[in-house]
């Protein structure tokens, strides 16, 4: 075993942190306040190979692994998890989706620009009555011969109002259950395909969240992925990567606000002394290295997985079940050790602390990530 990042693995991680320092930290606050999707910086983004990090270069990919993946969704996540979720989303959904599942022509159309980030895409699963039970798609896809008839609703996508390539799942069969679901490449602008409003959230605000309504799109027939029913198994393998990219999204969100905490506790003086120098505070300190420490090493663990050809299912879930409590917990410890400076914006930590939540929610809740382990757990 080798505990050591490579000389490469340490370059991309110094380049991704530059990059967060440099672009990423001013106007974070204003771009959190005002919910604004940083536009420019996706396309800054694109350029340094963020938008297709594990892409195939002969599809315009970066061709890196898994391990430089989460590094830079580490890097990128302590300072702007708004913009980390951006690139999470475009790699482990819709990149990754397109390049293992899609067609060589499907690839040559889109994946070569979303790999550069000319195109940003979505991912639509969720739905008003199907969230974490998500074989109960209410969306429906007609075979009409030469093209599928996508009717129905879905909700809270992420880069749902700028994507230009949505990837939908959507059920094509009722009585053949998860074997009935089918996943289609949706184009922005196809007749028929409304974007509804923004959601006003608690965290992740300058990321684009929407409800997407699917009136009768004809959706061609050589946009479906993969074969026949072959969808539900798309999303989830899909998702199990996803998963990988969330828990460093957490991870991040994490050791960002520790690094905050650390530095302001050997900074702030109370009752003679630097707050560092009292127990109470040096002891949360401690308790919250070791925990970063050890999600660091589950996150590193799945990734790792997924590099070498293991099966990752349960490492990702397991990565983001504990990495999520991790920088749920440690951001309100962060706050805390701020005092009243960590209420207040300025601080950065209020809103590390905000973002934090959704990592327990999104790509599947904590309790869905309960339900991959033990179910893998009992069937062996
Ligand atoms: N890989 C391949 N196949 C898989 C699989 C995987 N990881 N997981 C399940 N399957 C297969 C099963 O083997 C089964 O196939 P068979 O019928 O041939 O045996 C089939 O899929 C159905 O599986 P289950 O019976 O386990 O299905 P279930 O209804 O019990 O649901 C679940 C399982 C794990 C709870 C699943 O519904 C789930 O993951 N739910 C959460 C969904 C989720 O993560 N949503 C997040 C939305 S996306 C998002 O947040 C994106 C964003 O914008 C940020």
């Amino acid at each position: 075993m080798n505990f050591n990042l490579s000389e490469e693995h340490i370059m991309i991680r110094d380049a991704a942190r530059d990059f967060a320092q440099t672009e990423l930290l001013p106007g974070v606050i204003e771009r959190d306040e005002a919910q604004h999707f940083p536009k420019e910086l996706v396309k800054k983004m694109g350029d340094l190979g963020f938008l297709g990090i594990m892409v195939d270069p002969k599809y315009g990919g970066s061709g890196m692994d898994a391990i430089s993946y989460i590094l830079i969704m580490e890097e990128l996540s302590k300072i702007d998890a708004s913009a980390s979720v951006i690139v999470s989303v475009n790699n482990s959904l819709v990149c990754y989706g397109l390049e293992s599942f899609g067609s060589e022509a499907q690839k040559q159309k889109y994946l070569t620009k979303l790999a550069t980030g000319e195109f940003v895409g979505a991912f639509c699963l969720s739905e008003p009555e199907a969230g974490s039970d998500a074989t109960s798609q209410k969306t429906s896809a007609i075979d009409k011969g030469d093209h599928y008839l996508l009717n129905g609703t879905k909700n809270w996508i992420t880069n749902g109002g700028r994507s230009d390539v949505y990837l939908v799942i959507a059920q094509t069969d009722r009585d053949k259950g998860s074997h009935g679901i089918n996943a289609f490449i949706v184009e922005k602008g196809m007749e028929g395909f409304h974007i509804g409003p923004k959601e006003n959230k608690l965290g992740i605000r300058g990321s684009d969240t929407h409800t997407l309504q699917f009136n009768d799109v004809k959706v061609p027939r050589e946009n479906r992925i993969g074969a026949d029913g072959s969808g539900f198994r798309f999303a989830m393998k899909t998702l199990s990567g996803g998963r990988i990219g969330i828990a460093s999204q957490a991870l991040g969100i994490a050791s960002g606000a520790f690094e905050l905490a650390l530095k302001y506790s050997k900074e702030r003086k109370a009752f003679g002394t630097e707050i560092c120098n009292h127990q109470a505070i040096a002891f949360k300190l401690a308790d919250m290295y070791t925990e970063i420490e050890a999600a660091r090493h589950l996150v590193m663990k799945a990734a790792w997985d997924k590099d070498q050809g293991n099966n990752y299912d349960v490492s990702s879930a397991v990565a983001k079940l504990y990495a999520s409590k991790v920088a749920m917990e440690h951001s309100v410890e962060a706050v805390q050790i701020h005092g009243g400076n960590g209420f207040v914006k300025d601080y950065h930590v209020e809103r590390l602390m905000r973002d934090a939540k959704i990592t327990q929610i999104y790509e599947g809740t904590s309790e869905i990530q309960k339900i991959v382990i033990s179910r893998s757990l009992i069937k062996q």
